[in-house]
């Protein structure tokens, strides 16, 4: 992550001067500006206002409008928050990293986070209108124990949504698609929980969350904007042996050259799960 210096020629007021320098932040600050991102963003916060709507428009007991609190689970670096601030509506961000904490206050100086496990939320019961968690339950080993505190913080009548891919099903067009499959499942098997989303529907249900559904908004990417997670992907695997240095030089080597070519391929379903707390 390059931080700003705001003394330089490229300063700019509205960027901290100081961020921490995380692989991960630099990763989701690119993702989350993608054009897709961002519908799929608005399409989260939609969701989240269906509560609002099923209620007759009446907004939180407590006034906050047009609905919420939302809580948003594995916040990072604040952008939900910010965004639903933006529509008016009051939303906390709840993250264990201590440096995505700290990137998001920076960021979003009166933005309110708070540090804690999506595993044991630090609010009492029936705390939030709105409960929203983006790319974030595939960290955990045990989905259904958070999304059942999800439930405990929803008030009756709120919404829950959940967002974010499918490990396993990440689609790479490439020469060697035997390989290519090697590479993906391999960095799937890094995840705690590969394929919680394709589960959301069931975990949901399984809470006794009501009007469950799912949709998926399958982000593709051509421009070759990738190559550096692709590389990233290929080397990991080679790093622990999955797959040979020769073979992760070529597999490099042709997504190096199906960008330069125009001829990149990737594709990756994201699902959303939206329920209502009965
Ligand atoms: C991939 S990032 C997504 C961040 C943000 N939601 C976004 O869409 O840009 C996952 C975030 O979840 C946080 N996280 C992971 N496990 C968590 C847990 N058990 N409780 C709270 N936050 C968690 C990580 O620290 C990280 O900031």
């Amino acid at each position: 992550m390059t931080s700003t210096n705001r003394t330089g020629p490229d300063a700019r007021p509205d960027v901290p001067t100081a961020e921490p320098d995380h692989t991960l932040l630099a990763r989701l600050d690119a993702v989350d500006a993608r054009p897709d991102a961002v519908r799929l963003r608005a399409r989260t916060y939609a969701l989240l206002a269906e509560a609002e709507a099923e209620a007759g428009g009446a907004g939180g007991e407590d006034g906050d409008a047009p609905f919420g609190p939302v809580l948003d689970v594995g916040c990072g670096a604040g952008l939900a928050v910010a965004e639903l601030a933006a529509r008016g509506v009051r939303a906390v961000g709840l993250d264990l990293d201590p440096r995505m904490l700290a990137a998001a206050e920076l960021r979003h100086p009166t933005g309110e986070f708070r540090r804690g496990d999506a595993h044991a939320p630090p609010f009492a019961d029936a705390s939030f209108g709105g409960y929203r968690a983006d790319k974030v339950l595939h960290e955990s080993a045990d989905p259904a124990a958070v999304v059942a505190q999800a439930r405990r913080v929803l008030r009756p009548g709120g919404r829950i949504v959940l967002t974010g891919q499918d490990w396993d099903t990440i689609l790479v067009d490439a020469a060697d698609p035997a390989l290519t499959r090697t590479l993906v499942h391999a960095r799937a098997d890094r995840v705690p929980g590969p394929r919680t989303a394709r589960r959301y529907r069931a975990l949901l249900l399984d809470a006794g969350f009501r009007d469950v559904r799912v949709e998926v908004d399958t982000w593709v990417v051509v421009d070759g904007s990738l190559l550096p997670l692709l590389v990233g992907l290929a080397e990991s695997a080679r790093a622990n042996g999955t797959i040979t240095a020769d073979g992760c030089r070529a597999w490099i080597a042709d997504q190096r050259e199906r960008a330069n070519a125009d001829r990149s391929f990737v594709a990756v379903p994201m699902f959303v799960a939206a329920g209502t707390r009965p």
